[in-house]
């Protein structure tokens, strides 16, 4: 296949772009609103210099007699060592978590029983800012990076830039991958218009300039598959190898893209999310998809409510099934293949959180801000309320 020159010969995912309409307004205020408390989250989180932890976790106060945190619902992992540990990549022969990071170094944690016992190593600097990352069909891992491109690096931590786009288009934010197991790389781009540092812009501007991209190693072809995407986002491969679900962040949903079979080429709906999801990772042991989302959404708290009343808190009991969804509250969600959530599991402590992967009986979730992961301990504690 050529490289893509004609952007009129590639489908639109959305052809119909809305007109203003009520519910759009109300999307803006609530989009504002949402963007506001971000603004203040990052300025708080900025320039306070110590992190108040007694509000997010009890740590042990001396190493002999602690009470061990895996006991607590949730904990901090890798504190002050990550810095945005943005999307994580769990190998598990090693057992080590890789994760890229703001510095451009991407890092490997290890996965022990107690948080406070994990050990966080840098291992490859990218000179960018890694993103996106996943392993290829080689051991080595492939990462996006928006200031490099999409990157092939070795686990002996050789790295070589596989693509920065076709000759017509050159990427700007790319932001999420995954690899086929035919050794397809696909990936998104959440933004062709606004870089990295000027994301909320683009969010601002509300308009589609998200896209979907593949990269086949075997012939070097970089190929642009989906265009007018509102900034897309988090992207997973199906495990029946037909489609790649993304998600599209200010909308609030996720579609799926087909990548072989009679539909090839065509885009269905996935889910709507009650919140801004992030990166979206298939978990083979339970069959279902993780989507993070930074935020809740209170656009429509009592219709939610009831879609999601199936959600959880990880505070210990679960929730009132009443009680509205909250702007500052983020948390990890959970999908079946065909689109159906399963559990939500949530609380303040995951605002702004940018992925959830489960490895074992964790769910670790990375952040585009903070200074560390979050750990969600013990899932079966959960499961009997799973519905
Ligand atoms: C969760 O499970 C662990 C291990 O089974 C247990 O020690 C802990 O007390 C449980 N926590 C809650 C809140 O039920
Ligand atoms: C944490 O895990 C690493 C890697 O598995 C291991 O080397 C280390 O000993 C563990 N630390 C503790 C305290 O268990
Ligand atoms: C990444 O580089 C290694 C070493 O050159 C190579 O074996 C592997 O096939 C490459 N992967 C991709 C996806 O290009
Ligand atoms: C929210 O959803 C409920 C249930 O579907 C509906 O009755 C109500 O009118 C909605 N409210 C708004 C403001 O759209
Ligand atoms: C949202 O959650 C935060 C943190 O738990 C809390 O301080 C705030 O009062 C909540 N807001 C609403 C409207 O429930």
């Amino acid at each position: 296949m050529p490289e893509s020159k004609n952007l009129d010969s590639v489908p639109l995912a959305s052809p119909i772009i809305p007109t203003p309409t009520k519910s759009s307004s109300w999307f803006i205020v609530t989009l504002f609103l949402v963007l506001f408390l971000l603004v203040v989250a990052i300025f708080v989180f900025k320039t306070s210099q110590v992190v108040p932890l007694d509000q997010f976790i009890r740590l042990p106060s001396s190493a002999g007699e602690h009470e061990p945190a895996i006991n607590a619902p949730w904990e901090l992992v890798g504190l002050a060592l990550l810095e945005g540990p943005e999307d994580l990549a769990y190998h598990s022969k090693s057992r080590l978590i890789y994760t890229g990071c703001v510095d451009g170094w991407i890092k490997r944690v290890t996965v022990n029983e107690s948080g406070v016992d994990t050990v966080v190593k840098k291992w490859v600097d990218t000179g960018g800012r890694p993103l996106g990352i996943a392993f290829g069909r080689h051991n080595e891992v492939i990462v996006t990076d928006p200031k490099k491109g999409l990157l092939n690096i070795t686990q002996a931590g050789k790295m070589k830039v596989l693509t920065k786009g076709t000759k017509d288009e050159k990427f700007k934010l790319i932001d999420s991958v995954d690899v086929a197991e035919n050794g397809v790389i696909y990936f998104t781009e959440a933004s062709y218009k606004y870089s990295l540092d000027e994301f909320v812009l683009d969010i601002l501007e509300g308009k589609p300039h998200g896209r979907l991209w593949s990269y086949d190693p075997s012939t070097k072809k970089t190929k642009l598959l989906l265009r007018n995407l509102y900034f897309a986002n988090g992207l997973a491969i199906s495990p029946d190898q037909n489609s790649v679900v993304f998600c599209e962040t200010v909308m609030m949903r996720c579609r799926k893209y087909f990548i072989r079979g009679k539909k090839k080429g065509s885009v269905k709906d996935f889910i709507d999310l009650p919140g801004f999801p992030d990166n979206i990772h298939y978990d083979i042991g339970e069959d279902h998809y993780w989507i993070a989302l930074a935020m809740a959404s209170s656009s429509n708290s009592s219709e939610l409510a009831h879609k999601y009343s199936l959600r959880r808190s990880i505070n210990g009991q679960p929730n009132d099934q009443k009680e509205s969804i909250n702007t500052t509250t983020g948390g990890v969600i959970v999908v079946d293949t065909k689109g159906n959530p399963t559990s939500h599991y949530y609380g303040p402590q995951f605002s702004l959180i940018s992925s959830g992967v489960k490895i074992r009986n964790f769910v670790y979730c990375g952040s585009l801000f903070n200074l560390y992961m979050v750990r969600i301990n013990n899932l079966q504690n959960y499961s009997s309320i799973l519905v």
